[in-house]
């Protein structure tokens, strides 16, 4: 074709690993995204293991989702532990004032939480209250899900039915502490924070050293005041033996204006192109977080953790506002495919991010009505991107040009490449433009084979009564006299295995 674009792999000059945790998820108490859209009950006719659903842990182990982010968000800073154990029928309602003002029955708990990330094979990422609670009741927290000698709370959990420590791998102190965590200023949220940061230890002996040590992630930068980071940053830098953190958090959300209005299906080119443009965002603001850090901390030992990203729109027409449940459609796919091609290219920083969210919440992976579930086009993106979890990034060269329209202007390609850790290679290479098929010659290759997701509208999406509209389909480059080919359909996503480098 005369307007091929050639893919040129790097693939003698090897990166940074890709830590599998960008891939992981946010699950919080909000609308359906647990209750519904996780649990469901023992008693529940929808097919669940201790009353979790069992198709939907099925579709996620499929992504295998390396950490889950929980009890929230907002509601992380309201919730309060101790009212999500012991006996479900002896456990109080509470009211989720921060999501729509519905009834909190407190049956998704730490139990059930653990229960739910060990049938997905995920880490934990729990997130402690800091804006309603106390250091006292986070510390507490810990010691009931960590301690292995018999304390009273240890002894407590096991009465509850677990005797054995759980691991916690991450744990986050507060959320959005400038806004619903709290409305802190930048030093008075740091001055609590170092205090969270000594007291919540992990008392579990297999997490003491090593790979499983547990990390703390501070409140970072909302996207747009860089306040918080700079503080976290400098009080790191000259921080006492008592205290430490491992990870400083970035929130930024795909939103085309605040509130968010723009509609989830029924839209086309120009709403498709004003949030691809806006997503690419996430580059800068990434980059401006990792300077703030670099002056600090040179050596990058804090990672950066966007444990909160994706696409917020309107609320599905009908359903409950404070529920922000909207569609998933192929823009969604775009949307998350560039997104993660941003965070690998930050990878030797950006070590975890978690979209928000997983079920039924912003920009899931599975929505689901009564028994019935459906896998989204950004469940899709995650599947096919595996194999770029722990693989080592090697660096892609190509020059496709832009793509311009309605005042907006984007490139027309966006790719990353990674070798695994079996030693094959991966490109992942994304259209943006919405009407151009483009031609890939892929320079070195001998083979590629894999598989692409495509679909004639930007809005296309799967319902539940036309749930595969948007599916990955098999994708295996040609031999042509040009060289090995692949056709990419427009704002379309391949992720394929190549041989021959
Ligand atoms: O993901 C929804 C909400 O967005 C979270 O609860 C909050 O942290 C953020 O503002």
């Amino acid at each position: 074709a005369p307007d091929a674009v050639t893919v040129t792999i790097d693939a003698g000059k090897p990166g940074p690993v890709i830590n599998r945790d960008i891939f992981g998820q946010f699950a919080e108490h909000l609308g359906t995204g647990i209750y519904g859209g996780v649990w469901v009950g023992p008693k529940s006719p929808i097919p669940n293991v201790r009353g979790i659903r069992k198709d939907v842990v099925a579709a996620l182990r499929d992504l295998r989702v390396p950490n889950i982010r929980w009890p929230g968000g907002c509601f992380a800073d309201e919730y309060h532990w101790r009212k999500g154990i012991g006996p479900a029928d002896k456990r109080p309602s509470t009211l989720n004032a921060s999501w729509g003002g519905v009834i909190e029955p407190n049956s998704f708990g730490t139990h059930e939480f653990m229960d739910f990330a060990e049938q997905v094979g995920a880490e934990v990422f729990v997130s402690v209250n800091m804006g309603s609670g106390s250091v006292e009741e986070a510390a507490d927290w810990m010691e009931y899900m960590t301690a292995d000698k018999p304390t009273a709370l240890a002894r407590e959990r096991a009465a509850n039915g677990h005797p054995a420590p759980w691991k916690v791998k991450y744990v986050g102190l507060g959320n959005e502490n400038w806004g619903c965590g709290g409305a802190m200023s930048a030093d008075h949220y740091v001055e609590e924070m170092k205090r969270f940061a000594h007291y919540t230890r992990n008392l579990n002996p297999a997490q003491a050293e090593g790979a499983s040590r547990m990390q703390r992630i501070a409140v970072g930068w909302d996207g747009d005041s860089a306040d918080y980071t700079e503080a976290v940053m400098q009080a790191w830098k000259s921080k006492v033996w008592s205290w430490d953190i491992e990870g400083v958090s970035l929130h930024s959300y795909t939103v085309g204006g605040w509130p968010p209005s723009m509609a989830s299906t029924g839209f086309g080119d120009p709403e498709y192109l004003k949030l691809v443009s806006e997503t690419l965002n996430m580059d800068g603001k990434i980059t401006k977080q990792s300077a703030i850090m670099d002056r600090h901390d040179p050596e990058k030992k804090l990672s950066i953790v966007v444990d909160e990203w994706g696409a917020w729109l309107a609320p599905t027409p009908g359903s409950n506002p404070g529920f922000l449940q909207q569609q998933n459609s192929q823009r969604d796919a775009v949307i998350a495919a560039l997104n993660l091609n941003i965070f690998i290219r930050h990878a030797d920083r950006v070590r975890m991010t978690n979209i928000a969210q997983m079920a039924n919440v912003l920009q899931a992976m599975v929505l689901t009505d009564g028994p019935r579930m459906v896998l989204t086009p950004t469940y899709h993106v995650y599947r096919l991107y595996v194999p770029f979890q722990d693989a080592t990034r090697v660096p892609v060269r190509f020059d496709a040009g832009g793509y311009a329209a309605g005042g907006f202007s984007v490139p027309r390609i966006d790719a990353v490449a990674a070798r695994d850790r079996s030693g094959k290679l991966w490109l992942a290479v994304t259209n943006l433009d919405p009407r151009r098929p483009a031609t890939l010659t892929l320079a070195g290759a001998k083979s590629a084979d894999g598989e692409v997701l495509a679909s004639t509208r930007v809005d296309a999406h799967n319902s539940f009564d036309a749930p595969a509209t948007v599916a990955p389909k098999r994708l295996a480059a040609i031999a042509t006299p040009a060289g090995l080919q692949v056709e990419l359909p427009p704002a379309s996503i391949a992720v394929l295995g190549l041989v021959g480098q």
